[in-house]
Formats: C-alpha cells, structure tokens, sequence
C-alpha cells in the first residue's frame, strides 16, 4: 500500500543496527520558527484547524523535510488530542498555549473519564495515513503520545503550569484517583499509538515531558509504571516491518538504569545528561537519542558545528558491524525546538551532524 523505505537510517539505528551516518532529527521540528508554517497556520486560523485537516497537517509535517535533510518525519499533531476526545474541551489561544475547558480536580470528574472512542481521533490517523502516502518512502514516519501522566498535568490543571500544585496535590491527597486516572490514560494511550500503527506509523514515540517533576519514588509509581503499561499493549511490527518504540522523559537522567529495563528500542534523553554516561549506564541495551541544549541554535554556525561535535563525540564511535546489534545514537535536540530559533541554524545542525558523524566511522574525524 506504502512506497518501500528509501532512508532506513533512523529505523536502523532505533533497532541498534550499524548505519553509514548518525540520523538526525528534531523535537517540534514543524512549528512557528519556520515562516511557511506561519503561514499555514494563518491559513488554516488555527492550530488545531492545522492538526484536525489531513491536508494541512500533511503540508507542515513536510516542510522541514523541504528544507533540510533530515531523517525523520514527525507526524503534525498534539499529545492533547486525546484528554480533547476525552470531553476536557481543548484549546489553544494565540500566544497562550493550551487550555482544557473542563479540566479534572475532583472525584466525580475522574469517575467520568473514559478511553475515548477512536473514532473522535479519526482526523489523526487520517492525517498519518495522507503524510505516509505523500513522504512516499522517502524517510520515516514517527507517531507519538504523551505519557499517562504528562496528560494527567495538563487534564488537572487544565494548562501549562509552574509548579504542578494541583496535580501534585491529587497524587498526594488522592492516589487513588491518580491512579485511576493514569490506567485510563495509559490505555487511551495504547489503543491511540496501535490506531497511528496501522494507520502508517513506522515508529511511536512517548513524550513524558513533565516526569522530572516528580520525586523520586513518585516517578516510578506515577510515570514508569503507566509509561510501562502503554508499551506492554503496543504492536511489535505492522505490514512484516518492526516498530520501534521511543521514550522520552525530561529530566529523567538520574533514572535511566530504571528506564532501561522498560520494553522500548529507544530512551531519549535531555541535555543534562552526559552521553557516555548514559551509554555506560544502559549498558547498550537500548538506542539512545538527544540531547542537544536547543538554545545551543541560537550561536552561529561554527559554534553550533562545535556544540554537535561535542555530542557526537560525547556518545562516541557508535556499533558498526552490519551483521550484530550494539549502541547506536540517533541526534537529536534535549527537548523541543524553540520558536525563536533561526531557520538557518537548524541547517547547520543537519549538515554538521551527517558530516561529522561519516568522518567518525571512517576515523577521520578532524
Ligand atoms: O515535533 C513536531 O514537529 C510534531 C508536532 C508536535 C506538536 N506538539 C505541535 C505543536 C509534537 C510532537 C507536540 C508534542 C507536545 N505538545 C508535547 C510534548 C513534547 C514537549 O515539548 O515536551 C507537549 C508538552 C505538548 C503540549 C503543547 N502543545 C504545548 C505546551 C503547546 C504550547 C506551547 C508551545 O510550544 O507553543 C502546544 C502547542 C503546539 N503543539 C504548537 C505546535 C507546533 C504551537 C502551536 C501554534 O502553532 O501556536
């Protein structure tokens, strides 16, 4: 049905399979620091007017690609999809970020919660099939999520917060209903991640962005264990081909030993973390990805191609026999790109990270 892949890089290197450069590409890398898609948005009035047509989404998701040869494509979408399809009501003001009209603070709320029916997220899995027909096999396609619990921060305080005051409260007040409230999430979570699959996924993703907000014993009991109970229901492999299954959790370095253990190919990692550390404390048991400080992309060029350099080196010489699995690193930013980021610097990015990385395999760095 899908055109056959023509750049397996980024799948190879999820899988720890030995590739001829380090696959790059970035958290967020369609969005408002590209003027063309500025102009889409204007276009469509909103950005869920952008994420509910597949005509739009599709034409995002592809203009970075237009732009810079990166490895990957990201479908054009929300993790606030599905508390939306939920009933929470969802909304995104100019300049305001997300907001949830009916958010979930009290018990009766919780009893209300449901896995939504996948048929209110029709638009998504539309929307990754069009973008799949229209890459036609020229890189892959990533589906994502957010984690159980990063849904449960914005379905409890209703929007972005500072401190976490009301969800933190819940956990500690209520761990029952915060319980309650993940299974339900995390199962959402699950039947949303296998309908982008067989929709055309070639990869998922699950963005824990807010994990490092919790305390230690919090984390694994609120975060991993639901994060967890997502990856136990996922689809291996869809159409004969494996997909690989990535976890990012924003300040979660000081758990990576934990996050080793759970039933993923890749644990992304932000940019406090050491590289070789982590590859040392993983034990090359699962594909690492970051961790460029995304404020690095507001240097110039040269001290840009010095900040990749210094990641590239930072991971070391990646597995190369193409007959055995090992370490791999896939090149990405430590959390999202910011909208004020030059256009021109993310070129740089790209460009530094496949040239440098060749020069590494063939140990001619310099
Ligand atoms: O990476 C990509 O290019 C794919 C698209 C994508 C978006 N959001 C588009 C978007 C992805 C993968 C996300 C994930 C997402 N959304 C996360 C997890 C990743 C992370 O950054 O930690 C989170 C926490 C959200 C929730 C969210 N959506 C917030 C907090 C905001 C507002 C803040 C902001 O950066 O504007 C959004 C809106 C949003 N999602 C925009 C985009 C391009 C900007 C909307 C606009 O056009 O105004």
């Amino acid at each position: 049905m899908f055109a056959p892949l023509q750049n397996d890089t980024f799948i190879r290197a999820c899988l720890r399979q030995a590739t001829d450069y380090t696959p790059v590409w970035l958290m967020r890398q369609a969005g408002r620091y590209l003027p063309e898609y500025r102009a889409s948005r204007a276009k469509a009035g909103s950005f869920m007017g952008l994420a509910t047509s597949p005509d739009y989404a599709t034409e995002v998701t592809l203009q970075p690609l237009a732009r810079y040869p990166l490895d990957a494509a990201i479908l054009f979408s929300d993790i606030l999809t599905v508390p939306d399809a939920m009933g929470l009501g969802l909304s995104f003001a100019l300049g305001e970020g997300p907001r949830f009209a009916t958010p979930v603070r009290d018990e009766a709320a919780v009893a209300k919660l449901e896995v939504p029916d996948m048929d209110k997220l029709r638009y998504v899995f539309d929307a990754v099939t069009a973008i799949r027909k229209a890459l036609n096999g020229r890189v892959p396609l990533i589906g994502f999520s957010g984690s159980p619990w990063t849904l449960a921060c914005y379905m409890v305080e209703g929007a972005g917060s500072d401190d976490y005051r009301l969800v933190k409260t819940m956990l500690y007040q209520r761990p029952d209903l915060m319980h309650a409230m993940l299974a339900i999430n995390a199962d959402a979570v699950a039947a949303y991640l296998n309908a982008q699959i067989e929709a055309g996924a070639q990869a998922v993703m699950i963005f824990d962005s807010w994990g490092g907000v919790l305390a230690d014993a919090a984390f694994q009991t609120f975060s991993l264990a639901y994060t967890d109970r997502v990856l136990k229901q996922l689809k291996r492999s869809h159409d004969g081909a494996l997909i690989p299954r990535l976890v990012f959790t924003k300040g979660g370095g000081l758990w990576l030993e934990q996050m080793a253990k759970l039933d993923c190919e890749v644990l992304g990692l932000d940019w406090t973390v050491n590289l070789a550390q982590a590859r040392a404390r993983v034990g090359g048991r699962r594909a690492l990805q970051g961790n460029l400080d995304p404020h690095v992309l507001f240097a110039k060029p040269a001290q840009i191609e010095d900040e990749v350099v210094k990641v590239l080196e930072s991971f070391g010489q990646p597995h190369l026999d193409a007959h055995s699995t090992g370490p791999t690193h896939i090149f990405n930013l430590g959390h999202g790109i910011s909208q004020h980021t030059p256009p021109e610097s993310v070129e740089a990015l790209v460009r530094a990270v496949h040239a440098y990385s060749r020069r590494m395999r063939t140990g001619t760095p310099h």
